[in-house]
């Protein structure tokens, strides 16, 4: 699962069951906890060979991905398969650099790409891997300065200069990247040291038809058949540290990479996963959650509804339009689809009720002592108090947000241009000519640095579909927004044009100066503080911000007691269940995570297996709809049986799901059998438990995993690309007469 990010994320803050098996994204230096268990179903490592800070070790070969100037923001998981830096991660998570890549004329996305040598990968300006080198607790250096009658803000005042000093002494001068996270709410803190490569290039993607087939309508769900792969490779200076791009550059001699196994799997077989998962709330109260179910998704859910409604309409009628926004669709279409599936999983699953219930025993066991009481007495209630405050005010600043300043791109653009004008204004109020000269000669300066990063910003963008978004949005915050949070501007404009949204857009896109690259080229070859100030996408790009400051004022209020809040029951709970081994919610930081091999009962009398297979692909096929395209090259081989040795008994298997506990940042995450090797990519979460970034059930909650077998048929026989399959290490099958027995039987007991 793909790690969802936007602009209100911050605002999302995050508790407690029962710990079941196989729950938990635990936390690498700490495989002891469930390490007996693990061997007894099935793990043949070692500790060392798994976690070591001396040795080679596994979790050298799981690289985080993400963008400089954020490095450890990691949205997607991947992993290192040979000695030359060769790396596998998701087809969603390679989405992006696949776009980026394409056009028209070259549509990667469409047919896929794939490099036959060295020399035909291709950069990825910013794309970054990260892989952590050690870990370790510094909660001691900070906790014992800290008190619980501190102010968040007394707290971050003792605790930013610790961290800053602790970053500094473990950098090695600027060799690591250093990151220090609160865990458990800021009950603990863990510091994680990371060698960030800036040299990631593409290597192979499968054409969409394979490496998304299923699209939309079969995100989020199982049974599936994507091969959802991308392979990318790490290049370092001559001397094997990190660089960036330079064609002087060699592929990473990784001090570590995962052997892949074509045993295949049965149900029942043990799978660790490893990877970054970005964020859980699995120690979430009641009344959080009922003021998300409440306040919070139902606006998220319409206005990114309506957006994609847009889009679509004008991709599906231009496929120079497709492209451009492609990758922004189907990160918003994830986003979108998890928030309805989260919402109904909550509500099928009874989780508020499990919440409530929980709430209810930790009072009672607070009220039990003094003690507790004067330590955990105000836990429950300031958080109460805070979510009952932010419901009030959580669906305009919503609305305004994702209608308003993130609306249209064009507001984005123009928003850009606000530095320019504060120069441009005070040059215009400075009186001594000198120093307006050199003023002037700043703004210059500054007006050709945007100008060379025109093209990259306008690359994406189509004027029609974005004056169409912005008629959309314009409309959704004039009628959802309350009229306090309506800028001036917007209540003129509307009244001019009648509430005819379509129209004040053209107006819009006809007079400002950003609505094509073009026009800002010629606005920043001679900058005016007159034109940018009559500029309406700047005029209004400027009131939703200052609008939404103002609204989110009572958030930053609010923060500091939801947040002592919220550590203090984290604290609590763990007193409570003093013999519990607790894991700590996700927080883009490396963890791994344990299961089995099983398939689950979606409802009443319904079982689904553990896998799926080829055929399944051919008996979805619909050549009328673009999700659901087959190949032509992939049916042959269909018919051929073409598999090599990646197939098995006259089929070839595509994707399995496994009892492990994941979350988004997961995505393209290692999967890995008692051997340690290799046997699939993680990719996605099933729609039966989509609360389980809130409360993982057990019954329901599964892994979805491309085969690793399925991405070596297709680099092997679809795409001929032979060269990546030679330098991997590949542990053939060897016969286990138990397999076809088992593959028809399943562990699984009936949900209820
Ligand atoms: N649900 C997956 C995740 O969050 C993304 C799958 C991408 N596929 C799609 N059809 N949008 O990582």
């Amino acid at each position: 699962m793909k790690k969802i990010t936007y602009f209100l994320t911050a605002i999302l803050i995050s508790v407690g069951f029962q710990l079941k098996a196989h729950e938990g994204m635990w936390i690498p230096m700490l495989l002891q906890q469930n390490f007996a268990e693990m061997q007894r179903m099935g793990l043949k490592l070692t500790p060392e060979q798994i976690y070591s800070v001396n040795h080679s070790s596994l979790k050298d070969a799981v690289a985080g991905l993400s963008n400089s100037p954020h490095p450890q923001g990691f949205f997607c998981t991947s992993e290192i398969v040979s000695n030359q830096g060769l790396l596998f991660t998701n087809h969603h998570c390679g989405f992006a650099s696949v776009q980026a890549h394409s056009s028209v004329k070259h549509d990667y996305l469409k047919d896929g790409f794939w490099a036959m040598s060295k020399k035909e990968e291709l950069p990825n300006k910013g794309l970054t891997a990260s892989i952590l080198v050690r870990m370790a607790d510094v909660t001691d250096s900070i906790i014992p300065h800290l008190s619980d009658t501190m102010s968040q803000q007394q707290r971050s005042a003792i605790v930013q200069p610790i961290i800053s000093r602790l970053k500094k002494a473990n950098s090695e001068n600027g060799k690591y990247n250093v990151v220090i996270k609160p865990f458990f709410e800021g009950n603990k803190y863990y510091m994680l040291v990371y060698i960030v490569y800036r040299d990631v290039r593409l290597v192979g993607a499968p054409p969409s038809s394979i490496g998304k087939f299923g699209g939309d309508t079969d995100n989020w769900m199982w049974p599936r058949q994507t091969g959802d792969f991308t392979i990318f490779r790490i290049y370092t200076a001559p001397d094997g540290s990190p660089a960036t791009y330079s064609i002087k550059n060699i592929p990473l001699k990784p001090k570590y990479h995962l052997p892949i196994s074509l045993n295949g799997i049965k149900p029942g077989d043990f799978a660790m996963v490893w990877g970054f998962p970005g964020s859980t709330n699995r120690y979430m109260t009641a009344p959080e959650l009922e003021f998300r179910m409440e306040h919070y998704f139902p606006p998220l859910i319409k206005a990114f509804g309506k957006k994609l409604e847009v889009w679509k309409k004008h991709m599906d009628a231009n496929p120079d339009v497709k492209i451009k926004y492609a990758s922004n669709y189907a990160m918003i279409a994830n986003s979108w689809k998890y928030f309805i599936g989260q919402m109904r999983g909550v509500k099928k699953q009874h989780v508020v009720a499990r919440k409530a219930a929980f709430d209810k025993r930790f009072a009672q066991w607070v009220s039990e002592s003094p003690k507790r009481q004067a330590k955990y007495g105000e836990a429950l209630k300031d958080i109460t108090s805070a979510f009952s405050a932010e419901s009030k005010t959580i669906e305009p600043l919503i609305y305004a947000s994702i209608t308003g300043a993130q609306g249209a791109e064009l507001l984005g653009f123009a928003q850009k241009f606000s530095g320019l004008q504060g120069m441009l204004k005070q040059a215009k109020e400075t009186k001594d000519k000198a120093l307006k000269a050199k003023k002037m000669e700043r703004v210059k300066k500054m007006a050709a640095a945007m100008s060379a990063k025109l093209q990259k910003k306008y690359k994406n963008y189509d004027m029609a579909t974005d004056r169409a978004v912005f008629a959309a949005m314009t409309k959704m915050y004039f009628e959802k927004v309350p009229e306090s949070l309506h800028p001036a501007y917007l209540d003129k404009m509307a009244k001019k044009f009648k509430d005819n949204f379509t129209a004040f857009a053209n107006y819009v896109f006809e007079k400002s100066h950003f609505s094509t690259e073009a026009k800002a080229r010629a606005f920043l070859a001679n900058p005016t503080l007159k034109e940018i100030n009559k500029d309406p996408a700047f005029i209004l790009a400027q009131a939703y911000m200052a609008k939404l400051m103002a609204a989110s004022s009572s958030y930053r209020a609010a923060a500091g007691k939801l947040a002592k809040g919220k550590r203090l029951f984290m604290e609590g709970i763990m007193q409570m269940e003093p013999n519990k081994v607790f894991y700590p919610d996700a927080n883009s930081t490396l963890r791994y995570s344990y299961g089995k091999v099983e398939g689950y009962y979606p409802r009443d009398a319904v079982h689904y297996l553990f896998q799926t297979h080829l055929y399944g692909v051919m008996q979805k096929e619909n050549p009328k709809n673009p999700e659901f395209i087959v190949p032509k090259k992939l049916k042959e081989l269909y018919e051929k049986k073409d598999y090599g040795p990646y197939g098995q008994d006259g089929k070839q298997d595509v994707d399995f799901i496994t009892t492990n506990d994941i979350t988004g940042g997961n995505s393209g995450s290692p999967v890995i059998n008692g051997k340690g090797e290799l046997i699939g990519l993680a990719f996605d979460g099933n729609w039966e438990a989509m609360s389980g970034d809130i409360a993982y059930i057990p019954k329901l909650q599964r892994t979805i995993i491309v085969d690793i077998r399925y991405v070596l048929f297709i680099i092997d026989k679809y795409a001929g690309d032979t060269r990546l399959i030679d330098e991997m290490t590949i542990h053939k099958a060897v016969p286990q007469p138990d397999h076809v027995e088992a593959a028809t039987t399943t562990a699984a007991a009936p949900a209820k």
